[in-house]
């Protein structure tokens, strides 16, 4: 392509929040524009792209004349150990705080160079609304990105109204362990029954100033001054709440699964490129190809959530004692405090049948024949990912939204069953035998399969055309 070509582009700017779960939609959908004719420039913290560049290869990144990579600081002190998630109420702080005269400082650069075209529009992460400011500055659109599930999404909205009923903060410390938080919400219309402990983590807190519950309510409160909101999340899946959503916020799309529509829509040589902040063993993948379908549970706790050594040896030994084979990833930092100590006794009764690595290829994985369940933190991203590859769940939630995803994929999309925070490894045991071997675990596998036609439906698609031909193309 001539260089006139590449001037006369579309230039978006894509600025994930800085973690693994935020950047890997948000790369996707940068592709995806990308492959729509857009030029990219996606901005990560340099802490970040450190380690981008430390699995990828420094060749690998800026390869491409229409994509590029561009960085801010973070405002946080550099950490010792760099193969870590860092602290998310501390980012929250940080970025909200520090990053909007960097990226001011970036954004105007970009303008002033004449080797790619002016920025026409910026898609930033929801929990980043900061960037508001910069858009409406330069006087170009801006879409927020929430990378959570809609219902996530739809219940940090309503943190407004649980303060308002008084639920909000806790009165006493007692109330989050004496079945306080069974209580029934009961005002937001689409998530009827849904209890207190299946909103979002934050609310379980008697601080009324509980920084991240006040976080995330301002973040929504801010995304009402966004071009349009956009979601990693499919109509049939969500409809109810999209539709809440669209009553609150007037430019709501739903654009996902976008790992499905990243594999229809990007054919170029960038299709290849990944945003893994760990390095992907892959050794599972053939060892998977020696397994019936349908036999192994993978387990996965994703990037952020962390258990005590305890809750690490029930998990064990649940599932040493289910007798299934499994594929577990134990991230370096999984554990609080040391490195995580399996029992030595746990190792030797599954060595010929569970695999343990610390950061594997997970949509690979879950598209792999042989897993027939998939033991979850419960994640958006993971389970999203499962939904598409038709794979139930046994969910065992650790903070934030996730909460609400699990709430969703055992009572609304009949895809899961939930472990107790406070897990046990006869529980476990029996969970995963459920899963794997019961006619339960069979018909939530039916049901999976059935959501997993439905992302092949075209209303995604069809979202994403709107929201490049209503908002992030200049009139
Ligand atoms: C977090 C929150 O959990 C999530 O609820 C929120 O919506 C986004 O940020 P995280 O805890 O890391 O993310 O979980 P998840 O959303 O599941 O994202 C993890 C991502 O890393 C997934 O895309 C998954 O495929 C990938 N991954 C995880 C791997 O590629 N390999 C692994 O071994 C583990």
């Amino acid at each position: 392509m001539g260089s006139m070509d590449l001037m006369q582009k579309p230039h978006a700017v894509c600025i994930p929040f800085p973690a693994q779960g935020h950047i890997n939609p948000m790369f996707k959908l940068a592709k995806i524009l990308h492959s729509r004719g857009f030029y990219i420039t996606f901005v990560n913290t340099e802490f970040n792209h450190r380690r981008l560049l430390k699995v990828l290869g420094s060749d690998t990144l800026n390869r491409h004349p229409s994509f590029k990579f561009e960085t801010i600081p973070d405002g946080l002190p550099p950490p010792e150990n760099f193969d870590v998630t860092q602290d998310i109420p501390s980012l929250c702080k940080s970025t909200s705080e520090t990053c909007l005269e960097p990226l001011k400082k970036l954004l105007s650069k970009l303008n002033d160079t004449t080797t790619m075209p002016p920025v026409s529009c910026i898609v930033s992460d929801g929990a980043m609304s900061f960037t508001l400011d910069a858009a409406d500055e330069l006087g170009i659109p801006e879409v927020l990105f929430w990378t959570t599930s809609a219902c996530g999404f739809l219940a940090y909205v309503h943190y407004n109204t649980l303060m308002e009923k008084g639920l909000f903060p806790l009165k006493d410390s007692a109330d989050l362990t004496n079945g306080y938080l069974d209580t029934i919400v009961d005002c937001i219309p689409s998530m009827k029954d849904i209890r207190l402990k299946d909103m979002p983590s934050f609310v379980r807190s008697t601080d009324p100033d509980e920084f991240m519950f006040k976080f995330a309510l301002q973040e929504t409160i801010r995304a009402k001054k966004a071009s349009a909101i956009i979601l990693n999340t499919f109509e049939e899946l969500e409809h109810d709440v999209l539709k809440e959503l669209s009553s609150i916020y007037p430019h709501v799309y739903s654009i996902g699964p976008l790992h499905i529509l990243e594999n229809n829509m990007v054919n170029n040589d960038l299709q290849l490129l990944g945003s893994s902040l760990w390095k992907e063993e892959t050794e599972c993948l053939e060892w998977f190809d020696s397994k019936e379908s349908n036999s192994v549970v993978y387990v996965n706790f994703g990037s952020i959530a962390v258990m005590t050594p305890q809750q690490l040896v029930e998990f064990s030994w649940g599932l040493a004692n289910s007798n299934q084979t499994f594929l577990w990833v134990i991230r370096p930092d999984l554990v609080s405090g040391d490195s995580p100590m399996l029992p030595p006794e746990f190792l030797v009764a599954t060595k010929d049948r569970g695999l343990l690595t610390s950061w594997c290829p997970q949509e690979k994985v879950l598209n792999h024949p042989s897993i027939g369940g998939f033991l979850t933190h419960s994640g958006w991203n993971s389970t999203l990912e499962s939904i598409s590859s038709g794979v139930p769940m046994i969910c065992w939630p650790f903070f934030a939204e996730q909460q609400t995803n699990c709430w969703f994929s055992c009572n609304q999309w009949g895809i899961a069953m939930e472990i107790d925070s406070d897990v046990d490894r006869k529980q476990v045991e029996k969970l995963v035998r459920l899963l794997m071997v019961e006619k339960k675990g069979e018909d939530m596998r039916q049901m999976a399969r059935a959501w997993k036609k439905k992302t092949e439906s075209m209303s995604s698609l069809l979202n994403i055309d709107n929201l490049i031909n209503q908002v992030l193309l200049p009139s």
